[in-house]
């Protein structure tokens, strides 16, 4: 049921009422769909001012820098809430109850042990394989092993590949580290929490296990947090138009994760430490800053700017603070470090950046504090779309739970008009 109506007058043609609905909260949206019948389609590359799905997971005011799961705030779950209890939230709309979060968590430990044959898939693979891309292979070699889930039409089958999944990708992710330094991998450890399992994972061997540093943990797990989910960014967008098809979650999630890898998305955690590398040294910054600004050099300055976020970031603020404790702990005092923090200074008090509301965003700081905790720079994006997967999985559910059609966007045709085959060739 419409809430208003708009009117649409096309030159020389009568005019066209299109439905307005109001959502809790942001702007309302103008239905477009009758247009079609009019003959016409709407222009909107790049999504700008297109609302692909209703839906009631996340919430962000990218001019407030407000960013809400479910309605809560992401600062209050990243100082009150673990990464599991998000992934709840996340999955059913409220918040667990102790024993909800207890039967959750002991669910989840259930799963994270991968198929030994899975295991087979990382030899076909080159040690020095980019992690993305084993991640987008094995991932989607789920779906291989767990036939008994693949119905995207039974609920249950829906629910056990959500867990299967959120409990997996920290396993996963950690065998992708240990295949290509060519050390065992690991079994994941039930009697630890999510983000110490994976640390477990990642920095221990069969033949020494020590303890995971609990302030390494508690910042491996907010990192977690503050990647759950982000609205309908190009990875979800991806995951629901590749679900729209009827494709399984395993499939739908391994194409989310090759969306991520893009260094305009997930792949900027990433890029911040690589461009920290070009530049080098606090000396260099302002030809760097310079390069950025010059319309004609394709640099940017990775780790600034959003789509959305044209004021600070919220997670960026969290992860700013968590980056402080981290380095705290570690006592660091590396000059890579330093000239982020110095680019940081630089660049937002930079009238260009300023008048374009370029603020940090979370993948500035969260390269800076994955770097500290001493994962290799070509497992941040892994580690992101591990964080991202409760989200993915949430909007695909909710698409599928719902009446929905497949994806399938129209365009502005500009090539050639029909010609004849040349009689000649
Ligand atoms: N460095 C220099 N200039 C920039 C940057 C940057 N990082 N980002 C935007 N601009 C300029 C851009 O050139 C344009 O200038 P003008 O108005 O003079 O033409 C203006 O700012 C607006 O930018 P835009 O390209 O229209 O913005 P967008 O919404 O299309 O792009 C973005 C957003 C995130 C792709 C872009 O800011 C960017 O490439 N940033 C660096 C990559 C990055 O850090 N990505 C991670 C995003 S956060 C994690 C996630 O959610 O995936």
């Amino acid at each position: 049921m419409a809430d208003k109506k708009a009117q649409l007058i096309i030159e020389g043609a009568a005019p066209i009422d299109l439905p307005v609905y109001s959502g809790t909260l942001g702007p309302d949206v103008v239905d477009v769909r009758g247009l079609t019948g009019e003959g016409y389609f709407t222009f909107d590359p790049g999504f700008m001012a297109t609302s692909s799905c209703e839906s009631k997971i996340t919430y962000i005011d990218g001019d407030k820098g407000i960013l809400l799961h479910r309605g809560y705030p992401i600062e209050q779950l990243a100082e009150k809430a673990d990464f599991l209890e998000t992934c709840y939230l996340l999955l059913n709309g409220e918040l667990p109850t102790d024993a909800e979060k207890a039967e959750f968590v002991s669910t989840i430990n259930n799963h994270t042990m991968v198929h030994e044959q899975l295991k087979n898939f990382f030899n076909g693979f080159r040690r020095d394989a980019h992690p993305m891309a084993i991640m987008c292979g094995v991932v989607g070699a789920l779906s291989a092993f767990y036939h008994d889930s693949l119905d995207i039409n039974d609920h249950k089958h829906r629910q056990i590949s959500a867990i299967r999944l959120i409990a997996k990708m920290p396993t996963l992710a950690a065998m992708v580290y240990k295949y290509s330094l060519g050390q065992p991998l690991m079994y994941p450890r039930n009697d630890l929490s999510y983000s110490e399992n994976f640390l477990h994972m990642m920095f221990n061997s069969p033949c020494e296990e020590k303890k995971v540093n609990p302030v390494l943990a508690k910042a491996m797990d907010r990192i977690f947090v503050l990647h759950a989910d982000h609205e309908q960014n190009a990875s979800t967008s991806t995951v629901r138009l590749t679900g729209s098809s009827g494709a399984n979650p395993f499939a739908c999630i391994a194409a989310g994760i090759a969306a991520l890898w893009g260094p305009a998305h997930g792949g900027a955690n990433e890029a911040v430490l690589n461009m920290l590398d070009e530049i080098g040294d606090v000396s260099n910054i302002e030809k760097y800053l310079a390069k950025a600004k010059d319309k004609n050099d394709p640099f940017k300055l990775m780790g600034f700017g959003h789509r959305v976020y044209k004021n600070f970031d919220p997670r960026a603020k969290v992860m700013k603070q968590t980056c402080d404790e981290v380095l705290a702990e570690l006592g660091i005092n590396d000059p890579q470090l330093e000239l982020a923090m110095k680019l940081e200074e630089i660049a937002r008090n930079d009238p260009y950046f300023k008048e374009r509301n370029l603020y940090p965003n979370v993948d500035f700081y969260s390269g800076i504090i994955l770097k500290a905790i001493g994962i290799p720079t070509s497992i941040f994006t892994v580690i992101f779309a591990t964080g991202r997967t409760p989200g993915w999985i949430a909007h695909w559910n909710e698409m599928i739970s719902g009446p929905y059609k497949i994806g399938r966007p129209r365009q502005l045709y500009t090539g050639p008009t029909q010609r004849d085959y040349p009689t000649n060739k």
